[in-house]
């Protein structure tokens, strides 16, 4: 029979108090990819002793049914659950994270979570710590790589994708593996976009953009949250009560799992609000934090704090029951080996599906931000039309750097490598001819903190040669060819975790090629690999083509020479606002009206920059939130309301046309955004309210249909955190519609007394 929760009240009946608190440890063995200085000593005792619950990053199926046998050895043969950081697939990478939201196509990323769930759970894992949809507006943070960018509807969505696609609609399923929400919150929104730094947000902030995904991904039923290291408002999250307990489980009905950071727990000292490990582990349990990763202060100080009547064992047994409840919806108390079992016969890893749903995500993922004369798509390899390219750049051969910066089991050597991708798709039709060009950096030192995590191979390794004789390749290959495909970017590392940068810029030495490259006056296509949004403002001049393809994972090669040749459509929109200079952030297209508005160029005493020229968008970055090019012509009618006068629960209407003048089928992303232009408060104006990913065959045309209820007018007038009221306020609201955050024509309608049911996301 299938275990219950009665099974759970049982067992809890059971559980010596030391037994409790070993559910609550959770630990790494160590090993390849360390997020932290702390590393776990003695496993394998603990788990034979029943002091640990839980563990994260083991890399093997053998390794896991290792210490899941020794668990069944204790008395209560309380299963272990294993858990790992599987961010863009498992050992198939998919573009990360902040590609895949560039996708805005949702069917999609929820296809590649449910490979990945797929590949983990054939080794093994129970619990991925993803999705990451920390809302982030300032591309100075490195783990903007990792988020699915500055809009909290799209990181909804993105939320609720993932969580299906991990999930399936059976957590006890052997292939399905529980869903970790994180950083639990408002992480993306240090100071100075520094990793790890205090957060100050307006309740009414934290209702509105940063809370929405997470709530959205709890709807979608994630099993578990992890809490986030930064501080909120002063108080650490790691020991948030407030925000944990009472707003997110009491007022909002989270009754999943909630897991520390890697040693966020023992942070607590260092944040300055605990005296020691003790008091710690009381304030983060008291918080809601129910499992401890790697600090091990639960293990060591729980026992003698409830002895002492610090704690009651009442909170611990409520942790205890939470771990409980995530091992049995697992469905690891009826067979703690399923997950293995079926793996060993399903064989799911980097399979043929796998790789070509990689590669259709690369495409996906692209986005052009500029295609002058149509220069994409290249000619057909066999049309005659073109007889050689240069592929130049330190990424052309490159593996290493392909998996992006968080792809602990992705293994370089499975990498398509840009230059193979290309080679296959021309085959001897069309030659190829690579070149080095630049280094990624030049600096050794900062080299040297780049291949931080290359234990194997090195993602940047300074050539032997000097830069201008790599740039005299580089353009003696551009000169020879009928195009050069430059691939320059950022190293794998250069985003992420603990790399923030005060600079949005290519490196130098890439820009030094770039400039070379443009001087021979061949046509240039510049494909830009990121994990951030950068400041392309040089590129954007010196390139004909301007491609961002992120770090794009295994199927790299194949994806983006599907682009180049037009095999593929390049359906990509920004997910964040890719800035003019790194003076301008944090920015979002959402942003408030100021008393000043700028014009749009410099005027004293306007918003903006004194030292910016006058061509440049004063405030709004130089690529919008939402945008990108398709190889179509597309063009959007007028937006028509059905109606222009509401009340109270009406429905809105609104249609457009769009219409494909091109020659050839594309893909068209119709985004729709309110604006509220007179309110009690000072409303953003626009936020994205809806979009439609549209395919348009040649020349042709489609109607586009939203329905706008009330729910999509409220915002938030929270006084303090956990103040969930919410308002819908009589009066006009502008309904934008389209390509992208900028170029969007508006219908305005007044509404009379909106009724929202006031949903969250
Ligand atoms: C620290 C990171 O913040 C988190 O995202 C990750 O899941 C853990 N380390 C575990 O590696």
């Amino acid at each position: 029979m299938k275990k219950d929760k009665d099974f759970i009240d049982g067992l809890i009946g059971r559980m010596t108090l030391s037994e409790k608190i070993g559910q609550l440890n959770l630990v790494t063995p160590g090993g390849e990819t360390l997020t932290g200085t702390v590393v776990n000593t003695d496993v394998a005792d603990k788990i034979r002793t029943g002091r640990i619950g839980g563990i994260f990053g083991v890399k093997s199926a053998e390794a896991v049914r290792v210490f899941q046998d020794l668990a069944q050895k204790t008395r209560l043969k309380i299963p272990l659950m294993f858990a790992e950081d599987v961010i863009h697939g498992q050992k198939t990478i998919f573009p990360l994270p902040l590609a895949l939201a560039a996708s805005w196509n949702m069917d999609l990323v929820r296809a590649t979570a449910r490979v990945a769930a797929q590949e983990a759970a054939s080794i093994g894992i129970d619990q991925v710590y993803s999705p990451m949809v920390d809302v982030c507006r300032d591309p100075r943070w490195g783990r903007i790589a990792e988020s699915p960018g500055e809009d909290p509807f799209l990181a909804s969505r993105f939320a609720e994708a993932m969580v299906e696609g991990y999930q399936g609609t059976d957590l006890s399923r052997p292939d399905a593996v529980m869903a970790c929400l994180k950083h639990f919150c408002g992480y993306g929104g240090g100071m100075g976009g520094r990793d790890y730094d205090a957060v100050d947000l307006s309740p009414t902030t934290l209702h509105d953009v940063i809370l929405p995904p997470f709530v959205a991904g709890m709807r979608a039923g994630a099993g578990s949250i992890m809490a986030s290291f930064n501080t909120l408002n002063g108080v650490p999250m790691h020991a948030n009560r407030t925000v944990i307990t009472e707003l997110f489980r009491k007022r909002l009905g989270y009754d999943g799992l909630v897991v520390a950071d890697y040693t966020g727990i023992l942070e607590l000292i260092a944040h300055g609000i605990a005296s020691d490990r003790a008091d710690a582990a009381r304030l983060g349990l008291s918080a809601g934090v129910d499992m401890d990763m790697v600090s091990e202060t639960y293990l060591e100080t729980l026992e003698d704090s409830v002895k002492t009547g610090l704690i009651g064992e009442d909170e611990i047994t409520a942790a205890c029951r939470r771990v409980l409840d995530a091992k049995l919806k697992l469905g690891l108390f009826d067979d703690p080996y399923h997950r293995l079992d079926w793996g060993r016969a399903a064989q799911p890893i980097l399979t043929a599906g796998n790789r070509q749903l990689a590669r259709e995500a690369v495409a996906a993922a692209t986005v052009v931000l500029k295609n002058e004369g149509n220069l994409l798509p290249l000619p057909a390899p066999d049309s005659g039309r073109i007889g050689g390219i240069a592929l130049v750049g330190p990424f052309a051969l490159d593996r290493v750097n392909m998996n992006g910066t968080w792809a602990v089991a992705g293994s370089p050597s499975t990498v398509v490598p840009i230059a193979d991708g290309l080679r296959e798709a021309v085959g001897n039709a069309v030659s190829v001819t690579t070149a080095k060009g630049a280094n990624i950096v030049d600096e050794t030192w900062l080299a040297t903190r780049l291949n931080v995590h290359d234990w194997k191979d090195l993602s940047v390794v300074i050539d032997v040669r000097s830069p201008e004789a790599m740039i005299a390749e580089a353009v003696a290959a551009a000169t020879a060819a009928d195009v050069t495909v430059a691939v320059v970017g950022e190293a794998r590392e250069y985003s992420g975790e603990s790399s923030s940068r005060t600079d949005l810029s290519i490196p130098e030495p890439q820009k030094k090629l770039l400039r070379a490259l443009k001087a021979t006056g061949k046509p240039l296509v510049v494909v830009v690999l990121t994990g951030r949004p950068l400041a392309l403002a040089e590129e954007t001049l010196l390139a004909d083509a301007l491609l961002i393809a992120w770090f794009g994972g295994t199927e790299i090669g194949h994806g983006l020479a599907d682009v180049l040749f037009g095999k593929a459509e390049p359906s990509g929109r920004l997910p964040a606002t890719f800035p003019y200079c790194v003076g301008q952030v944090p920015v979002t297209y959402a942003h408030r009206p100021t008393g000043r508005p700028t014009p749009g160029r410099f005027q004293k005493f306007t918003s903006g920059y004194v030292d910016l020229p006058d061509e440049v968008a004063q405030n709004d970055g130089l690529y919008p939130f939402g945008f990108g090019l398709g190889y179509g012509n597309v063009a959007y009618g007028p937006p028509r309301a059905n109606r222009t006068k509401l009340t109270g629960d009406d429905r809105l209407e609104v249609t457009l046309t769009v219409t494909n003048l091109g020659d050839r089928p594309t893909s068209e992303t119709v985004q729709l955004y309110i604006g509220d232009p007179v309110a009690s408060v000072s409303r953003p104006v626009k936020e994205l309210k809806a979009f439609r990913k549209v395919a348009l065959a040649a020349r042709a045309t489609e109607a586009v249909n939203f329905v706008i209820t009330a729910d999509d007018l409220d915002f938030s007038v929270a006084e303090t955190v956990a103040d969930l009221r919410r308002r819908s306020e009589s009066g006009a609201f502008d309904i934008h519609i389209g390509p992208n955050s900028r170029d969007t024509q508006a219908v305005r309608v007044t509404w009379d007394e909106p009724q929202s049911r006031g949903k969250q996301s």
